[in-house]
C-alpha cells in the first residue's frame, strides 16, 4: 500500500462563536478567534489517498485528477470566502478547523472514489503551529 499526498492552499475568514453563550464566555474560551468582525487564515490542506501502484502508469493516483477534485469540491467553495456565512457544507456548524477537516472529507470522499482513489486522511493546517487530521472515523 502506498500513500500519496496532494497539498492545496486557500485563504478564508471565520470566527469561533457559540451563540448559546455570553460574549464573555465566548471571549474566555475562544480569545481573539471570537472577534465579532472576523479574522482570516491562510490554510494548507493535505489530502492523502492510498492504494496499490498501477503496473502501467506506476501511479497510485494521477495527481492532476486528485488536484482537480480537491479544487472543485473544496477549494473553490472555500477560497476567499467567509466560512461561517458563505460555505454551504459548513452551514450550522462551528467554523473550527476540526469541523472544516470533516466537512472537506465529506465533500471529496465520493468524487475521489469515482476516480478509483481511496481517501486516507485530510490534514488541515490553520497556522504553522496548528493543524488537525481526520481519518474518516466518527
Ligand atoms: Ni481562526
Amino acid at each position: 500500500m502506498i500513500y500519496v499526498t496532494r497539498r492545496e492552499r486557500f485563504s478564508a475568514a471565520h470566527k469561533l462563536y457559540q451563540p448559546k453563550w455570553s460574549k464573555e464566555q465566548n471571549e474566555a474560551v475562544f480569545g481573539k478567534c471570537a472577534n465579532e468582525n472576523w479574522h482570516g487564515h491562510n490554510f494548507e490542506l493535505f489530502v492523502t489517498v492510498k492504494g496499490e501502484v498501477d503496473e502501467e502508469t506506476g501511479f497510485v493516483a494521477d495527481l492532476k485528477d486528485l488536484s482537480k477534485v480537491i479544487k472543485t469540491y473544496a477549494i473553490e467553495l472555500l477560497d476567499h470566502r467567509n466560512i461561517n456565512l458563505d460555505v454551504p457544507f459548513m452551514a450550522g456548524k462551528m467554523a473550527s478547523t476540526e469541523n472544516l477537516a470533516k466537512g472537506i472529507w465529506q465533500q471529496i470522499e465520493e468524487p475521489l472514489a469515482a476516480l478509483g482513489c481511496q481517501l486516507h486522511s485530510v490534514r488541515l493546517a490553520e497556522t504553522e503551529n496548528n493543524s488537525v487530521e481526520y481519518l474518516g472515523e466518527s
